[in-house]
């Protein structure tokens, strides 16, 4: 079986920006567009056009000067939003209109007030209203995860007729488990009978905390879009994180038999420039970008990874554009690794002073939580205490 190519599809400017308490500027978005170009995203979502003047200035300021992925526009389903959304795309290489409608029963009944014969009517009529107007048009049904099954079949068919040529499967609310989303997405390949005309994409939030398992889960059912945000930003708890995803398949390739375009060793400066500019701290236990992803504190695990990276290594750093390996010293540490400190701070020492200075290093970890080069560098000006006689 042929390793298939998954489409990463970022929403960071958009579902990322609806993060509580971040507001970007127009030119930060632009820097974040530009960064997400490099890291070789197929799909930027740059914004919601409609919903204020300065995002449609931004996301027509990314249509503009940004190269290389597809620049998408959300739309709600009707025709204001969508005329608008492509206004600010139509000048990208490759415009993309994101149009989107609620099909579950609670959203029909409490916020749009529809039937869904009307919903399918209008599922329809945004779809061919948006095809008119670019080539490229993608529709969500929004807490698909939450919807009928055989309802969101009919909806899907009825897009994919109208020109739909992705169709994306939101678990809105961060509902859903892997295996029932794994089980859903065959369903829906089992039962639209136009489903080869489309992309099945898939948007998971992360709620329970299961956002990134659940887009896997999909992937593995043959979904071949994944709509994801940089250090997994978004509504209430936010999206699948990108990182995450692309190093999972990176490092599951062969599980998966697929893969992402996404230039891997663009993800660490691309994590910590949206940190920057959202102000949004990455916790520093974040897989494959916090500080710790890839610091060794015990001394067993440092030995280990001295002797060979994969003892307790799954992502080698460089992999993500980490330089080295970020060996922290801590209460934990061995000799081993204080000495290869040593070694690497520039000092050349015997046997003994080594010995010596461990003993105060080992003093030194039980008072602090980490030990830094500062701190050994310190220890090193008392060396003259503790050398040998
Ligand atoms: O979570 C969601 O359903 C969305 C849609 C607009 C795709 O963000
Ligand atoms: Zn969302």
């Amino acid at each position: 079986m042929e390793t298939r190519r998954i489409q990463i599809f970022d929403t960071t400017l958009r579902d990322g920006e609806q993060t509580p308490g971040v507001s970007l500027q127009t030119e930060e978005k632009v820097e974040i567009a530009l960064a997400l170009a490099k890291l070789q995203v197929d799909v930027i979502e740059a914004g919601f056009p409609v919903a204020s003047p300065g995002d449609f200035e931004a996301v027509s300021q990314i249509a503009a000067r940004v190269k290389g992925p597809v620049i998408a526009a959300l739309a709600r389903a009707n025709e204001k939003d969508i005329a608008t959304a492509f206004q600010a795309i139509k000048l990208a290489e490759r415009p993309r209109i994101h149009t989107f409608i609620a099909t579950s029963d609670i959203h029909l009944e409490h916020k749009l007030k529809m039937t869904r014969a009307q919903l399918l009517e209008r599922a329809e009529q945004a779809v061919r209203y948006a095809k008119s107007l670019t080539p490229d048009v993608e529709f969500s049904a929004e807490d698909a995860s939450r919807s009928d099954w055989d309802f969101l079949c009919q909806v899907y068919t009825k897009v994919i007729a109208a020109g739909a040529n992705v169709i994306n499967v939101p678990d809105t609310v961060g509902y859903t488990t892997p295996l029932e989303f794994g089980a859903l997405i065959t369903y829906i390949r089992e039962n639209v009978p136009n489903i080869d005309q489309a992309v099945i994409s898939v948007h998971c939030h992360d709620d329970l905390g299961m956002a990134v398992a659940n887009s896997l889960a999909a992937v593995a059912a043959g979904a071949g879009q994944v709509e994801c945000t940089i250090n997994g930003l978004g509504e209430r708890a936010g999206n699948a994180a990108l990182e995450e995803l692309v190093m999972a398949l990176n490092t599951r390739r062969e599980y998966y038999r697929a893969l992402s375009n996404v230039n891997t060793q663009q993800i660490y400066r691309t994590s910590r420039l949206v940190s920057t500019l959202t102000g949004i701290a990455v916790p520093p236990n974040k897989a494959v970008v916090g500080d710790n992803a890839f610091a060794h504190e015990s001394g067993i695990h440092q030995h280990g990874v001295m002797n060979n990276p994969l003892t307790y290594e799954i992502i080698s750093p460089e992999t993500v554009g980490v330089s080295r390996n970020a060996i922290v010293l801590g209460k934990h540490s061995g000799r081993h690794a204080f000495e290869e400190r040593l070694k690497h701070l520039g000092y050349d020492i015997d046997a003994e002073t080594v010995n010596a200075l461990f003993v105060k290093f080992k003093d030194l970890a039980d008072r602090k939580k980490m030990v830094f080069d500062k701190d050994i560098e310190a220890l090193m000006v008392e060396k003259a205490a503790v050398r040998p006689e």
